[in-house]
């Protein structure tokens, strides 16, 4: 059941919509580099759009620390997210408070849109103060969040606006919020959950959360190293935190008595050092020469965790197998998320992935669109793994 209001509850038209998005797109020299998240805000928009709501769309960008710093100005983002709203004019306010938002705002008719200015260019933001919440609020008559991905922040614009006008969840994030939901809270079973990326130490919370959830765990990546190091295997050269061995042997015991198996690599690619072009060859995990470290699963190693997947019903991923960024360390990542694609795709997998790495990875291999749902957010969607109460969707609920 859903417990948080949608667009559905809400009439718009003639309306002030306050419309908080997360429109921290990667950015180079001005220029947007990657303009996912902007296209991914678009539907709600030209949805409020259609139905004659005032739109005032609130983001905020970079780090700017409550300071006005023109290099993490949102004006760059006015023609691409104009663009993707099928080049509807997008005005802009150089303030989200105070005159310069009050009279742009005032300016809007029905199905208009306006973009203001970084709300971290004040303190209030990250502070979530209700002074600065109550001046964003006067700006609008209704509050619809559709920023999953900023949902982990208790600031203003995400947590304590929601108390001050009655407050909707934009269509991503009611998509984000379904997605999320089926693959873990009521999940079709088994669910596995394919956990990579380099290090253990930043994933514990997310790991001793999963143990618990799913029916299987596939470890990969550097972390997968410290696993097989705890089990007592030489991994040679490679990366792994062995300080952190009992910790990673205490994950495997919460797991066995959580009835979830782990399944780590058992052959690997090892090469002398991460290099594109450098000399490779594949061993058994427990034959790791000295000096070579390893890169990337294995192909048996690929072919298990492909078969243990195909068993499922539901994945959950997060993180790549292998050193992803230089081939060949990308082998084992390409072929499992093409495998996990082509379940989807045949309607055996609910298959649900997320994190800044994983969207990388999976785009490398083809099949960003080919899972159920690729989330963009990053520190979102690692928190909700870990189990969080995430700020913004706890407000939506209230
Ligand atoms: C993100 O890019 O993950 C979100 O926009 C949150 O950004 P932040 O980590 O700066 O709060």
């Amino acid at each position: 059941m859903t417990v948080y209001k949608t667009l559905d509850d809400l009439d718009p038209a003639g309306r002030r919509v306050l419309l908080r998005v997360d429109l921290n797109v990667p950015m180079q020299d001005g220029q947007v580099t990657d303009a996912t998240r902007i296209e991914r805000a678009a539907p709600t928009i030209r949805e409020l759009v259609h139905r004659g709501a005032r739109v005032v769309v609130l983001s905020h960008f970079g780090r700017p620390k409550g300071r006005r710093e023109p290099s993490m100005s949102l004006k760059p983002l006015i023609g691409p997210l104009s663009e993707a709203l099928g080049g509807t004019a997008v005005r802009f306010a150089d303030d989200c408070i105070g005159a310069a938002a009050v009279s742009v705002v005032s300016s809007l008719g029905d199905s208009d849109v306006a973009l203001l200015e970084n709300l971290r260019f004040h303190q209030g933001e990250e502070a979530n103060d209700p002074d600065f919440a109550g001046a964003l609020a006067a700006l609008g008559d209704v509050y619809v969040d559709d920023a999953f991905a900023a949902s982990h922040r208790a600031h203003a614009s995400i947590e304590a606006i929601a108390r001050l006008l009655p407050a909707y969840a934009g269509r991503l994030m009611q998509v984000e919020l379904e997605a999320l939901s089926g693959a873990l809270e009521n999940p079709a079973r088994p669910v596995v959950a394919i956990v990579g990326g380099s290090k253990v130490s930043t994933k514990l919370d997310l790991l001793a959360n999963l143990v618990a959830k799913v029916d299987r765990l596939i470890i990969g990546g550097g972390m997968a190293n410290t696993f097989l190091f705890a089990r007592g295997i030489d991994v040679g050269a490679s990366l792994a935190e062995r300080d952190l061995a009992n910790t990673a042997r205490d994950i495997e015991a919460r797991a066995r008595d959580a009835g979830c198996e782990t399944l780590l690599p058992d052959d690997a690619v090892v090469a002398s050092r991460l290099s594109a072009g450098i000399e490779t060859c594949i061993v058994p995990v427990s034959e790791v020469p000295s000096d070579l470290m390893i890169l990337d699963a294995g192909p048996a190693s690929t072919a298990r965790f492909a078969d243990c997947v195909a068993d499922c019903r539901t994945v959950v991923w997060n993180g790549p197998l292998g050193a992803f960024e230089i081939a060949p360390f990308d082998t084992a990542t390409v072929a499992l998320a093409r495998r996990v694609a082509t379940l989807t795709e045949a309607g055996q997998l609910l298959s649900v992935a997320g994190g800044g790495d994983t969207v990388a990875a999976l785009a490398l291999a083809g099949v960003q669109d080919r899972f159920s749902y690729v989330s963009t957010a990053g520190g979102a969607f690692l928190e909700w793994l870990e189990g969080k109460d995430l700020p913004g969707v706890a407000a939506l609920k209230n």
